[in-house]
């Protein structure tokens, strides 16, 4: 039986890639995607993520804005990453639909009353934290989170912290401390599986979805290989994914992990116990290795299958 996910996304070139592989893929049931604001506004990563949608002919799945802003400190977008779209590479067709005329917090809440679900949040965990706190009942009904964000030892937006959780650290450590069965898929693995040029762009000839993949891997390329050197990139959230349909690809270990909530230097950093100093209870499965290549060939094979798909006959060619 497919796993049943909510996505949790800001679209975002690799929250792309995210979805597609998630669509693309027999082992998860894609129940709906919501959209938090992040790399970009809320009103520009919602119509994205319905245009990733359309892309691959899914206009049957339900797409519901959420937070437009994190719960304490203003919001900051991506742009240096993402570009003024959220999507900057591809040409953009506009969206073939509203999103659902619901809050994502409530149409996870109306979905979870349903049945349990697993939700895979790849932006800031804003929607998540207000979940636990308008709905509480819902922990109980959540399989799973998996979540990509934070680092034992790296930085992306500051030196301390990853993106997602610097965010907002507050509604991160409302999730770390859940109680929640909680998979952490930080920098430390993400860094370690990157999709280089070449690869990217084998993906064109395989279909639509192939040829927007590789639209998008050549502007997202830019920004790594002028901050790290290396053109070949990370595809962040596809991996926390992939754990979902592979779940050898990452090696996990149940830890303690806490969020800087200050304003300090280290805002946002996920201070994780990874050699158990503290003798506090594990709160995660933190991802401490991966199979890079094995991530990257399934999410290349995946991507390609799609080329076949149909397309929504409302996502004009
Ligand atoms: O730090 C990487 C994360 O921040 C990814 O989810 C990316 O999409 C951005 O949201
Ligand atoms: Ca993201």
């Amino acid at each position: 039986m497919p796993t049943p996910v909510i996505i949790d996304c800001d679209p975002g070139h690799d929250d792309a890639m995210a979805l597609l592989l998630a669509l693309a893929s027999p082992e998860l049931e894609l129940a709906a995607v919501t959209t938090v604001a992040g790399n970009q506004t809320i009103e520009k990563v919602t119509a994205n993520a319905v245009r990733v949608l359309d892309i691959a002919g899914a206009d049957a799945i339900p797409v519901a804005a959420g937070a437009d802003r994190p719960l304490v400190h203003p919001a900051r977008v991506a742009s240096e990453v993402h570009g003024e779209t959220g999507l900057d590479g591809p040409e953009l067709l506009p969206p073939s639909r509203e999103p659902e005329p619901v809050h994502a917090v409530e149409l996870m809440a109306r979905l979870l009353r349903e049945r349990p679900l697993t939700l895979v949040a790849v932006g800031p965990l804003t929607n998540v934290a207000l979940l636990l706190a308008l709905h509480p009942w819902a922990a109980d009904r959540i399989e799973r989170i998996v979540l990509m964000g934070g680092a034992i030892a790296e930085g992306n937006v500051t030196p301390a912290a990853e993106f997602n959780i610097w965010c907002d650290a507050e509604a991160a450590q409302r999730v770390f401390s859940s109680g929640i069965d909680v998979a952490m898929v930080g920098l430390d693995v993400t860094h370690r599986a990157r999709l280089t040029p070449q690869r990217a762009e084998g993906l064109r000839a395989s279909g639509r979805a192939g040829a927007f993949v590789a639209d998008l891997h050549a502007f997202y390329s830019r920004f790594h290989a002028t901050i790290y050197g290396d053109a070949a990139t990370p595809v962040h959230d596809a991996l926390a994914v992939a754990s979902l349909i592979r779940p050898a690809l990452l090696h996990l270990e149940p830890l303690h992990a806490e969020v800087d909530t200050s304003l300090g230097l280290c805002r946002g950093r996920t201070v994780v116990d990874r050699w158990r100093r503290t003798g506090l209870e594990p709160n995660s499965q933190v991802a401490v290795d991966v199979d890079g290549d094995g991530f990257i060939d399934l999410l290349c094979s995946r991507i390609a299958s799609l080329g076949e798909r149909r397309v929504s006959p409302s996502a004009r060619a």
